[in-house]
């Protein structure tokens, strides 16, 4: 990351309820109602137990690595399946340095096994742009482009069967809630392929539908009263 270049490590702050938080952005990196997001809105949104309990091998496509806390969700998932493989791509163009994301995680307090294995991983991760995660039996290959949203999503040549979208709030970061990120999330996603997030904001639905996916709300997480959750059409 040079000085001309817009990627710029993260400039994390903690909320007064103690989510991490970016001042740049006005935003926290996950509701402020909770962890249980990435459980929640990514895991259960994109039907994740029941796919890998099928022993599907599953490849997550992430707007946001940020903490990696819906990589965490799923990679529990996958523990606590015991079956199907887990295969993690995302981009970030803000990445937290290894000794941030250590100390995010200490003040976290999860500290389990999956917390452990990422923690190992990710300065490979950051430093390659591939890394695996390693828990127990199941090794989770991760790739990661630092870089600009559309951009950084160009650089992949990959069949995404589960899309995470996971910007900050639309409205503050539209640099992910693009027609041009929707393009490139269409083009790496397989026909078929789930989507979710936390938002439900009109431009978001509108968007996607635009680039080929097929999206419906549903009830939302904490503070917010819809998400989404869709899928890749089959026919663009
Ligand atoms: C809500 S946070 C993601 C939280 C993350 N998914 C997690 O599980 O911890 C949004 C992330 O998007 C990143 N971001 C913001 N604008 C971006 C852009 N234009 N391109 C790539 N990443 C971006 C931020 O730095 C931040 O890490």
């Amino acid at each position: 990351m040079g000085r001309e270049d817009p990627a710029h490590e993260a400039n994390l702050a903690w909320s007064e309820e103690g989510v991490p938080f970016a001042p740049d952005y006005d935003d926290v990196y996950y509701s402020r109602s909770g962890l249980e997001q990435g459980d929640l809105v990514f895991v259960q949104g994109s039907d994740l137990p029941a796919r890998l309990g099928r022993g599907e091998a599953v490849t997550i496509l992430e707007t946001g690595l940020g903490l990696g806390v819906n990589l965490l969700a799923a990679v529990r998932a996958l523990a606590e399946v015991g079956a199907g493989t887990l295969s993690h791509a995302s981009i970030e163009l803000h990445p937290l340095p290894p000794a941030t994301m250590n100390e995010v995680h200490r003040r976290l307090g999860r500290g389990d096994e999956a917390t452990e294995a990422f923690l190992i991983a990710y300065p490979e991760l950051l430093e390659e742009g591939e890394a695996a995660l390693r828990l127990g039996d199941h090794v989770v290959p991760m790739r990661l482009v630092i870089g600009d949203g559309a951009a950084a999503l160009r650089e992949f040549d990959l069949r995404a069967d589960a899309v995470f979208l996971d910007g900050f709030a639309p409205a503050r970061n539209p640099g992910l809630w693009s027609p041009e990120v929707y393009a490139e999330l269409a083009r790496l996603a397989r026909p078929g392929a789930t989507l979710a997030t936390y938002t439900a904001a009109g431009a978001v639905r509108a968007g996607l539908d635009r680039a080929g996916f097929e999206v419906e709300r549903r009830e939302g997480f904490g503070l917010k009263r819809h998400r989404l959750v869709g899928w890749r059409r089959a026919d663009g």
